[in-house]
C-alpha cells in the first residue's frame, strides 16, 4: 500500500481533526487525547457531511449535522442515526509528517 503524506503532525492539536483530499476522495485525520493519529473516510456515512468539522473527544468524533458519534480508531458507529461504520486507514508519523496508507 502506498503511503500518502497528509499533513504535518504539528498542524493538529490534541482532540482536533482536519480533512485532506487525495485522488478525488476526502479523508479525515484525527489527533486523539493521547497524541496518537488516525485516519478515516472524510464524510459521515449518514449524509456525507465532513467529519473533520465535528467535535473530537478522546477517540471519537461527533458528526456536526445529526450528532452520530464514531470511534475513529475502529470506525464503529457508537450513536445513531448513522448505522454504517467508517472505513479506517493505517496511519503513522515519520519525520513530523502524518503518513496514511490509502
Ligand atoms: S449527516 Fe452525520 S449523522 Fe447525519
Amino acid at each position: 500500500m502506498p503511503c500518502v503524506d497528509a499533513c504535518s503532525a504539528a498542524d493538529l492539536d490534541a482532540e482536533e481533526a482536519r480533512s485532506f483530499d487525495q485522488g478525488g476522495r476526502t479523508f479525515a485525520i484525527y489527533r486523539n487525547h493521547q497524541d496518537k493519529y488516525f485516519c478515516t473516510d472524510g464524510r459521515c456515512t449518514h449524509e456525507e457531511i465532513h467529519l473533520a468539522d465535528g467535535l473530537v473527544i478522546e477517540n471519537t468524533v461527533e458528526c456536526p449535522k445529526h450528532s452520530s458519534i464514531f470511534n475513529f480508531e475502529t470506525g464503529e458507529v457508537e450513536t445513531p442515526p448513522a448505522c454504517e461504520n467508517l472505513r479506517t486507514y493505517p496511519t503513522k508519523v515519520e519525520g513530523g509528517r502524518i503518513l496514511v496508507e490509502i
